[in-house]
């Protein structure tokens, strides 16, 4: 059971307090041994579960970190909002609204049921069918330059260039029947209106970009600066599209659990099924944690429980 919560002051304690919370938060979870690690992605199984690194970053740009947190792991689903976000600042509001949409599915990530459920409709942008179609609007003419269009603006987020995990594509790229069967069904009700297969390459490409905590905190803290990176000081995405992304990150970015996380974390978040987690504190900064073991919903377990803890003890709950 947790202590009584710190309340929100509107900043994040001193350095040396953040410090010693982030040595003590992963002293606290790294024995903890329940979930599974990926294998529907085959590469991904071959991940230690021991894995565990967190990142505190601040919306100045200050990085707290303990355990492994420069170990890379590819972003997977964390790319839908980073993704979501440059879409956005280009299409406008009104138009990712009504054609993304930000509902929750209550369904796994890649449910199709839920496209039948809802008449075809995408639902929100953190599942795979609301994903594929945003990989879909972005911009470019040719494929190779929608691509450097997600690179440039992925790497922008995190303040260096980001690279492709090509063991973790070519293994998904193999497996991938059910993201293809996804981006056709999408295609037959007129959602997705360019070649499935090619935004299917792109989008795995997107989820294939290595990451650590520390490029993950600093993506999120550039969230929480209202799109401005807190180190090189790039509008990555205006401050209104920062803030609509971040509401449904808060509705969806944890899928059919993220009732559960907003109930106990209080804060926008969103996961990868490599093990990370980003969630983003509006005004303060981010939190990344990484550790492959998975929940039923496909959240890191330990992730979840030290974001959880880092919460409560930094008073970062939203509410
Ligand atoms: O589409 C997929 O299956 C993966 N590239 C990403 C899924 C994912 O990260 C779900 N997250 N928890």
């Amino acid at each position: 059971h947790l202590e009584t919560d710190v309340v929100s002051t509107g900043d994040l304690p001193e350095a040396a307090v953040v410090e010693n919370m982030m040595q003590q938060t992963y002293e606290l979870h790294v024995d903890l041994s329940e979930g599974t690690v990926a294998s529907y992605i085959p590469k991904l199984a071959e991940a230690d579960p021991g894995w565990f690194g967190l990142t505190l970053a601040s919306a100045t740009g200050s990085r707290f970190s303990s355990g492994d947190s420069q170990q890379e792991f590819s972003i997977q689903s964390i790319a839908k909002a980073f993704v979501y976000a440059l879409v956005c600042d280009a299409v406008g509001h009104d138009e990712v609204r009504e054609r993304i949409g930000v509902n929750n599915t209550g369904l796994p990530f890649n449910s199709v049921m839920a496209i039948e459920l809802n008449e075809g409709h995408t639902m929100n942008p953190m599942v795979n069918a609301g994903a594929l179609t945003t990989t879909s609007l972005v911009s470019g003419s040719t494929w190779e330059e929608k691509w450097e269009f997600i690179l440039q603006g992925l790497s922008a987020f995190a303040g260096r260039d980001l690279e492709l995990d090509e063991g973790v594509y070519a293994s998904e790229m193999e497996t991938n029947m059910r993201n293809l069967s996804i981006a056709r069904l999408l295609q037959s009700y007129g959602h997705i209106t360019v070649d499935p297969a090619r935004v299917i390459e792109l989008y795995t490409r997107q989820c294939s970009l290595r990451v650590t905590t520390e490029d993950l905190a600093i993506m999120g803290a550039t969230l929480a600066n209202g799109g401005v990176h807190p180190i090189t000081g790039t509008q990555v995405v205006g401050a209104d599209v920062s803030r609509d992304v971040l509401s449904v990150m808060a509705s969806t970015g944890m899928y059919e659990a993220s009732g559960d996380w907003l109930f106990e974390i209080g804060m926008p978040g969103k996961s990868g099924v490599a093990g990370g987690i980003v969630t983003i504190a509006p005004g303060k900064g981010s939190l990344a944690t990484f550790s492959p073991p998975l929940d039923a919903a496909g959240n890191s377990v330990r992730g979840v429980h030290a974001t959880r803890h880092l919460s409560h003890k930094l008073g970062l709950n939203l509410f």
